[in-house]
């Protein structure tokens, strides 16, 4: 017998089916079963050969599921997510974690009271373009940080499911800025300042269809986090300004390329002429003092995320989503909101 965790997943729709089909390939747990609201979603689990419970109840009183994944649209995830726990199961909330700070110290509460291990899915932390940024930054290879500029750009719109609906927890803050927000965290700290945001409403009203957020810390550095589903020529996916260079990634599937200052003083500039002048400022840099080379992509296995999370049940390891950075990505969207109400930014005490 091997010692893998009986996970079962419930909501059976885009994302628990990817939860269920990473499971069946899982080293550490095994899947056995899913509980849908949709008698149609239940169906096609069974004829993929998965077992679908006839309804929540009978799922949750299975005593041999050690384990539950929650990836139903992001409104039920606290009342699923603690219902999993009082019934004695470990809970792993798919993202944006909850909606509301009462609602989050909720769901830890009932964690801590059934002594189970609860976390959220922040998978993007194994996004190979971001942790080529991580790396970057981490190795000082190009200096300190100034500031982080990460952009998600498509052009279809917010999805006409959920996602367009605020009752949902629909919008685009919560849908990708929640993934940008936490690897800008990782990457810059944990402890930024101030946030100011501001919403577009293109193809949606009632909630926004992409945002641009700025992320300050004390110091001056800051991060610039862009959605946008109206870009039909997407800006870069990452560009990070170093003090000795820059790193830029333009779509998250090419690679990171560095441009390292190696001399700061030239000897000669030649200028740049346009049509209505010169310029020796903005003129680009020539070999002689700038390096230009590409980084290899970091390896990356996004089965990590579940191999911690077992671990973390057998007590041998801590969260790598911890419940204080869960706190702060939560709170970092919530004073978002507000700024895009006061129209200032918001501090983050
Ligand atoms: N981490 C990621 O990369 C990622 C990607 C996509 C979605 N998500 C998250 O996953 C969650 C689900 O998103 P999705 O794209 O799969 O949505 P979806 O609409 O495709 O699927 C949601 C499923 O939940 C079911 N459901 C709704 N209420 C339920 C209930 N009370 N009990 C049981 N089932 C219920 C629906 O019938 C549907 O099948 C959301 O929180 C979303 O933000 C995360």
């Amino acid at each position: 017998m091997d010692n893998k965790k009986n996970l079962l997943i419930i909501g059976y729709g885009g994302m628990g089916s990817w939860h269920a089909e990473r499971a069946l390939k899982s080293d550490v747990v095994r899947l056995v079963g899913i509980y849908d609201i949709k008698p149609e979603r239940r169906a096609l689990a069974e004829q993929k050969g998965i077992k679908a419970y006839a309804s929540r109840e009978e799922a949750l009183s299975d005593p041999s599921v050690e384990m539950v994944t929650v990836a139903v649209p992001n409104d039920m995830h606290e009342e699923i997510v603690i219902d999993a726990l009082n019934h004695g199961k470990n809970a792993l909330s798919e993202k944006p974690v909850t909606l509301s700070m009462d609602s989050l110290e909720r769901m830890f509460g009932a964690a801590e009271k059934n002594h189970k291990v609860f976390s959220v899915h922040q998978n993007r932390r194994w996004d190979v373009d971001y942790l080529a940024m991580k790396q970057v930054s981490e190795s000082g290879e190009i200096g300190q940080v100034i500031n982080l500029e990460s952009r998600i750009h498509g052009s279809r719109g917010i999805p006409s499911d959920w996602r367009g609906i605020k009752q949902y927890g629909g919008g685009m803050l919560y849908d990708w800025g929640v993934h940008l927000i936490d690897q800008a965290l990782m990457i810059l700290g944990w402890d930024p300042v101030s946030v100011m945001c501001r919403f577009d409403h293109i193809t949606n009203q009632e909630v926004d269809d992409g945002f641009k957020l700025f992320l300050d810390y004390k110091d001056g550095r800051n991060a610039f986090i862009e959605v946008g589903t109206l870009n039909f020529l997407p800006m870069p996916r990452f560009y990070m300004r170093c003090r000795n260079g820059t790193a830029l990634i333009r779509d998250w599937r090419e690679n990171c390329q560095i441009a390292k200052c190696t001399h700061w003083h030239e000897s000669e500039v030649l200028p740049v002429e346009t049509a209505a002048g010169l310029t020796k400022t903005m003129a680009p840099r020539d070999s002689v003092t700038l390096d230009t080379y590409e980084i290899a992509r970091p390896s990356s296995d996004v089965h990590d995320y579940y191999r911690n999370f077992c671990k973390v049940i057998d007590g041998k390891a801590e969260l790598c989503v911890s419940h204080d950075q869960m706190r702060k990505v939560l709170q970092v969207i919530l004073a978002a909101f507000r700024s895009v109400e006061t129209g200032r930014p918001e501090p983050l005490v």
